[in-house]
């Protein structure tokens, strides 16, 4: 056995600051990653305030290429507006939850909106159908069609009947 073996088979372990270092590190990583899931749960549960701004006067959202089909339920990343094509057109509604302003999701199997914080249901016409958002439904958004392009704006005249803090996000925001 080589003098190097003779040392390693007498420290097998690594020292206790190699340990206290590791843990450190593992400690930090650790963190850090949780820290990367909650900051990503909070942007997702949490109105896009930039985007908001935007909606203060005509804001284009879409294309009417993108609605060739009979039927179809849009969002759009970094906007809170939901864009819908049914048997009666296009509609558009905020996607923020008038109960604490979460961001409601389409469940394409039910056909409804719900909201992933206290479980509001919407139908697809931003009706409140169950939870604590009753009784405000989805905010439903003025829409114009200009050649191919589809634009929303915040209506300013619905929102009187919606909660103080509602009103607060959606025109300060603007
Ligand atoms: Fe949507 Fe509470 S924030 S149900």
């Amino acid at each position: 056995m080589d003098e190097k073996n003779a040392i390693e088979m007498k420290n097998p372990t690594p020292s206790v600051s190699r340990r206290k270092l590791l843990r450190f590190i593992m400690a930090f990583l650790g963190l850090f990653g949780l820290g990367a899931i909650l900051s990503s749960i909070i942007v997702f549960l949490t109105p896009p305030r930039s985007a908001l701004k935007k909606v203060g006067g005509w804001q284009v959202v879409g294309n009417l290429s993108e609605f060739k089909e009979s039927s179809l339920v849009k969002t759009y990343f970094g906007l809170p507006v939901i864009l819908i094509k049914n048997g009666k057109g296009l509609l558009s509604f905020s996607t923020i939850c008038p109960h604490l302003g979460c961001i409601v999701i389409w469940d394409e199997k039910k056909k409804w909106f719900i909201c992933p914080c206290h479980d509001a249901a919407f139908d697809a016409g931003g009706k409140v159908l169950k939870g604590p958002a009753k009784p405000y439904n989805l905010l439903p958004m003025e829409i114009k069609v200009e050649g191919e392009m589809i634009a929303v704006k915040l209506p300013e005249d619905k929102l009187p009947g919606y909660p103080s803090w509602f009103r607060i996000t959606m025109i300060s925001g603007v």
